[in-house]
């Protein structure tokens, strides 16, 4: 399944164009099948309806898990590096997580979960995390994980949107130097969540929780009330693996759904070639499991293929800005897979935080979740990989479910900046605003995608109409990525960003209109308009602009009352870097807010403002550069 040289790369391509159901199917012959497909593959882009290995039934655990019993039983499946350095990790041998995972599964129906039913997962990076969802899977329940930095109202919210009955947390859960409490966020968003039915708590920070007779009930007491015998229940291809939320350019997060067959072979195929794993490697991945780069290359990618994934509970900077190297050190890391935004803080410690680190087990690096910038690139492969390391920038989205656009590493040659050239099976295409196809290379558009691919969403969950409008609309027969990007003399893709209202902040992808209704909860508040400007770390920050009258009497604590309204409403990570108090916003004729003169002023970029004759009121855009202005000189004097 491994491509290793670059002419095998182009083959296979060919023939994934050509023959893409050939193609795939090859590659599912890899996994374990209860049955076989009776159609690799019938789409349409227009419902949009698109079926893999129709017919099909499979349990994704028995190839995550019960195919590697026989010849790896020992092996590590999970290694997990807690948040406290003096604690010890821990090391689940695949028996042991397979053992762990039909426990937790009885533990699920012995609770009345069924195959469909919808769980919530909000929980620490601890080994039971990986151990819920495969439960889930292992008797066909459709886990919907949610982030840890996500509020109570956000968690009701998307309980509410799939009806979960269940909910699995822990009492707490440590980053860095801080505690959250799962269990009480939780608890505040149950009593918005009718449908929910049992809780299960899990003991991590021993943190005092209440427990609600009849609903909450402890993971540890559950386990000793089962056994270790779950046979892995049957599932079509197509039925449901995942929900998971994700924001766009209107104000409600939306469920993306992934479906079970297609999913696994494309993460599975992906991990295997993109990272050129290879048997006994160990492999680090820093996301969250609350986002789809922890679903997709922490758990189900590496686990279909037998590999070793190490799992780390805390963040890059604790104790101290070593600390990520410290574990590539200790557990010999082979393969490191982070995001620039990480990269970028680390960075900013200098070379101190390395010295003396044996980072010689290092042989592939990757980068995922925003373009990296030059600087960053550079000090990654030469402080970390020491020039040898292919650093593999890997272009995908919660939607594609895995990496679509990168390097085979010791396969495709790098370029500073560039994901490259498309896998196997991926046909991008660029387009201009008005859908036209841009032929040969040294040009920019909007990146499509014009064939299915297996590990495409399907719809999101409860709106099929919602999915069509947001991927299949814009352009006719074509998936919209919502990405700029440019295809330069060598045909290879660069990434350049978002062209919806979408913010990348360290790699999270956050909705303008989503902060803007959270602002606008705030009592004062009139109206606000939240725009993206570049930010040194996290890639974006949120600037917002924000109308309310009586802001004047203590701009300091309005805005950490607005910080505090947004912390309530989606959570902590959609807080604005910048809130600029405005008197008006510069708007069209027509009433619609123009971003584009906002995103120059939040940018700083206020020599030429283009066109503003269109503008309601011109003279707004003026009164806003001087109060930015204004604003920049306070906080250089308060620094
Ligand atoms: C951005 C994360 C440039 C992009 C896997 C995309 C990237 C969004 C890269 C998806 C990359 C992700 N280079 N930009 N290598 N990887 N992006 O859904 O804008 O959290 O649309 O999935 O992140 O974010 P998501």
């Amino acid at each position: 399944m491994q491509i290793t040289s670059l002419d095998e790369y182009k083959k296979n391509y060919q023939l994934s164009i050509d023959q893409p159901e050939e193609f795939w199917a090859g590659i599912a012959e890899k996994f374990l099948w209860k049955r076989k497909w009776d159609k690799v593959l019938s789409w349409n882009f227009s419902e949009p309806n698109i079926k893999w290995f129709e017919g099909a039934k499979l349990n994704i655990t028995e190839n995550c898990l019960d195919r590697h019993l026989e010849k790896d039983g020992d092996k590590p499946a999970i290694i997990w590096e807690p948040n406290d350095p003096h604690r010890d990790s821990i090391t689940l041998s695949y028996k042991i997580l397979h053992e762990q995972v039909c426990r937790f599964a009885n533990v699920l129906k012995k609770n009345d979960v069924k195959k469909g039913d919808r769980v919530c997962i909000y929980m620490p990076m601890v080994p039971e995390l990986a151990v819920a969802l495969l439960a889930c899977a292992r008797i066909g329940a459709v886990h919907s994980v949610i982030f840890g930095g996500f509020s109570a109202k956000s968690i009701a919210d998307r309980i509410n949107d799939a009806a979960c009955k269940i909910v699995i947390t822990a009492d707490g859960a440590f980053r860095g130097n801080k505690q959250i409490p799962l269990k009480e966020v939780i608890d505040d968003a149950l009593i918005g969540c009718p449908t929910v039915e049992r809780v299960v708590v899990l003991t991590h920070t021993r943190t005092p929780v209440s427990m609600l007779k009849g609903r909450d009930i402890w993971w540890e007491d559950e386990i000793k009330l089962v056994d270790t015998d779950c046979p892995a229940e049957e599932m079509d291809a197509e039925d449901l693996l995942f929900i998971l939320y994700t924001s766009g350019s209107t104000g409600k997060p939306k469920g993306v759904v992934h479906t079970i067959g297609g999913y696994m072979v494309y993460t599975g195929y992906t991990f295997a070639n993109v990272f050129n794993y290879q048997p006994e490697e160990v492999y680090f991945c820093t996301a969250d499991i609350g986002w789809i780069t922890g679903h997709s290359y922490i758990v189900y990618g590496p686990l279909s293929q037998g590999a070793t994934t190490l799992m780390f509970e805390g963040v890059p900077t604790y104790p101290d800005a070593s600390r990520m190297w410290q574990i590539v050190e200790k557990h010999k890391v082979n393969i490191l897979y982070t995001a620039p935004t990480a990269i970028r803080s680390l960075m900013s410690f200098g070379l101190e935080p390395l010295n003396g680190i044996d980072l010689s087990s290092i042989r592939v690096l990757g980068s995922v979740g925003e373009p990296i910038n030059e600087e960053a690139w550079h000090w990654y492969d030469k402080n970390i990989g020491k020039g040898n390391a292919p650093i593999v920038d890997t272009w995908w989205q919660t939607e594609t479910g895995g990496i679509m656009i990168s390097p085979i590493a010791f396969v495709t040659p790098t370029k500073p900046c560039f994901a490259t050239l498309p896998l196997p099976g991926v046909q991008p295409i660029l387009v201009d605003e008005n859908g036209k196809e841009l032929i040969g290379n040294g040009v920019s558009g909007n990146l499509c995608i014009k064939f299915p691919w297996p590990g495409m969403l399907r719809t999101t969950y409860g709106d099929h109409e919602r999915c069509k409008l947001t991927y299949f609309s814009t352009y006719e027969n074509l998936y919209f990525t919502g990405d700029g990007c440019s295809r330069d003399e060598d045909g290879y893709y660069r990434i350049t960003g978002r062209v919806d209202d979408v913010i990348n902040v360290s790699g999270h992808r956050i909705g303008t209109a989503e902060v803007e209704n959270a602002i606008n909860m705030h009592s004062g508040v009139v109206e606000s308009a939240v725009v993206g400007y570049p930010h040194e770390v996290k890639g974006q920050g949120i600037y917002a602009f924000v109308i309310f009258p009586k802001a004047h009497e203590d701009e300091t604590l309005t805005r950490q009352d607005i910080l505090k309204t947004v912390t309530r409403v989606i959570g902590a990570i959609a807080k604005p870097d910048k809130i600029l108090f405005v008197s008006g916003l510069p708007k069209t004729r027509s009433g619609k807010i123009m971003r584009r003169i906002l995103r120059k002023i939040a940018e700083g970029d206020t020599s030429n403002m283009g066109d503003t004759t269109s503008l309601l009121d011109p003279a707004v855009v003026e009164e806003i550069v001087l109060k930015r202005n204004t604003m920049d000189k306070l906080e250089l004097k308060g620094k």
